[in-house]
């Protein structure tokens, strides 16, 4: 395909080519260059190269815009951190997802640190010296393949299984799928035709027990799926418009961390590198040190990961409160944690909850989805807290803005730390302890 062709045919509005250099990272997983001026934030290049991209916009519409966006297409001279790419189907006019494959490891870390102090600076954070912060590795990640144990496929008219290209509706083969756990690409779902109906289609590749595959879709008929041979002993359920029906299996996955095993909805939350939920609990156990026979919350708590760890801590003659908006997930981490009974679930809107409560708590777990925490929130907890807070994040700029707002209400940060749990795409997840500034 020519460069034309590719201007001609590709998501972009305006599709006019120019010759950029890209500069430093930029959100989102871009890069900054100029143009007669103008910032332009190009995707699918690194830093220090030269490529031909293509504009998406209309640089007639967008005359006036303070930046305007592209896409590499051709790179005219590659930069030192430039690679094959890991992911053959991702990348310009291939499936999104994976923004950083053609990028190699240890120059993603460095950029993602790069990415993640100035998102820190820029929101005014001053307890902690943020030049210090770096993206570490999840252990034992040399090559940062086969990391996802969660994938939501997309499934187009003709029921084909893939995944949409970035900015396009348009499903595309995810060929090797080398981001995805083993158990996941041995599902072969790219291979298989998915009955009229299906939307998408969850695979999970669980770390005890067998893997799971949810077909989504409205009006899906479930008595209309076939289950392949290639999904082997995989737990099958089809999600319609009234719910879960399972059709092999309970509708649920195992996970073990430690010697505790959790059970979550088969479409469920739980952190999706393999590691992750491992290395989290650590790393929230040794910040958070919640007294013992005191008390906790665990907010955005899920099925319970976090709350184990702090009704370890706080023993049984404590108290754990775990918090969470969704239903079922909060009945599977009452069901998780039955034996303790320091703990208890509250199924409730995180904020309303904290605002509702009479009396302090000597220490916080939170782990909010992207839109992080929010100031009003972060406002309670520098009240309502006693002693520590541990804040896991999975959003940089949203993070970095709740910590410059607690900091303002008399907190300090004693330690962050940031973690590349995500290789191979610009996410970064993290980790920050907080305590009163005047302790
Ligand atoms: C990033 S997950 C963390 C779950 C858990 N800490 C874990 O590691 O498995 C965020 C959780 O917050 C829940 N959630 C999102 N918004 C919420 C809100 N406003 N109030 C309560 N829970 C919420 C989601 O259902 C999800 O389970």
């Amino acid at each position: 395909m020519t460069d034309a062709d590719r201007a001609a045919s590709g998501p972009a509005l305006g599709g006019r080519l120019l010759t950029l250099t890209a500069g430093g990272p930029a959100a989102g997983g871009t890069f900054v260059a100029r143009h007669e001026g103008r910032v332009v934030f190009v995707r699918g290049t690194a830093p220090g190269e030269t490529v031909t991209a293509r504009l998406l916009e209309d640089p007639e519409e967008k005359a006036d815009a303070r930046f305007w966006r592209a896409e590499a297409l051709d790179v005219l001279e590659a930069g030192v951190d430039r690679v094959p790419s890991v992911w053959e189907e991702a990348g310009v006019d291939g499936v999104g997802g994976a923004e950083w494959a053609h990028i190699a490891l240890p120059a993603q870390r460095r950029i993602a640190t790069e990415v993640m102090q100035e998102l820190l600076r820029r929101a005014g954070v001053s307890s902690y010296p943020v030049d210090e912060v770096q993206v570490e590795p999840a252990p034992h990640d040399a090559d940062g393949l086969g990391w996802r144990t969660r994938v939501r496929y997309a499934v187009d008219a003709d029921g084909k299984v893939g995944m949409r290209g970035w900015r396009s509706h348009e499903v595309r083969s995810v060929g090797a799928d080398p981001l995805s756990a083993r158990a996941v690409r041995e599902l072969r779902l790219g291979e298989w035709t998915a009955p009229e109906g299906t939307e998408a289609v969850d695979a999970v590749a669980p770390s005890a027990g067998p893997a799971s595959v949810v077909l989504i879709g409205r009006d899906l008929d479930p008595d209309a799926v076939e289950i392949p041979e290639s999904w082997g002993d995989a737990d099958v359920a089809v999600r319609t418009a009234k719910g879960l029906v399972p059709l092999r299996g309970d509708g649920t996955v195992h996970e073990r961390v430690g010697e505790r095993l959790f059970a979550v909805s088969a479409t469920g939350f739980w952190q999706s590198h393999r590691r992750a939920a491992e290395l989290l609990s650590e790393v929230v156990a040794s910040g958070l040190r919640a007294p013992r026979g005191g008390s906790a919350w665990d907010l955005y708590g899920g099925v319970g990961l976090f709350t184990a760890v702090a009704a370890e801590q706080v023993g049984r003659d404590g108290s754990v409160v775990s918090v969470e908006g969704n239903r079922r997930a909060s009945q599977l981490a009452a069901q998780n944690l039955e034996d303790l009974p320091q703990v208890s679930t509250a199924t409730a809107d995180v904020t309303d909850w904290v605002r509702a409560r009479r009396g302090g708590v000597d220490a916080v777990v939170l782990d909010p989805p992207r839109a992080g925490a929010g100031v009003e929130l972060m406002g309670l907890l520098a009240t309502a807290v006693r002693q520590r807070i541990v804040y896991v994040s999975c959003e940089p700029a949203t993070l970095a803005r709740d910590l410059a707002a607690i900091e303002k209400k008399g907190w300090k940060i004693v330690d962050l730390r940031a973690f590349d749990l995500f290789p191979h795409t610009h996410h970064i997840e993290s980790v920050v302890v907080l305590e009163r500034a005047s302790s």
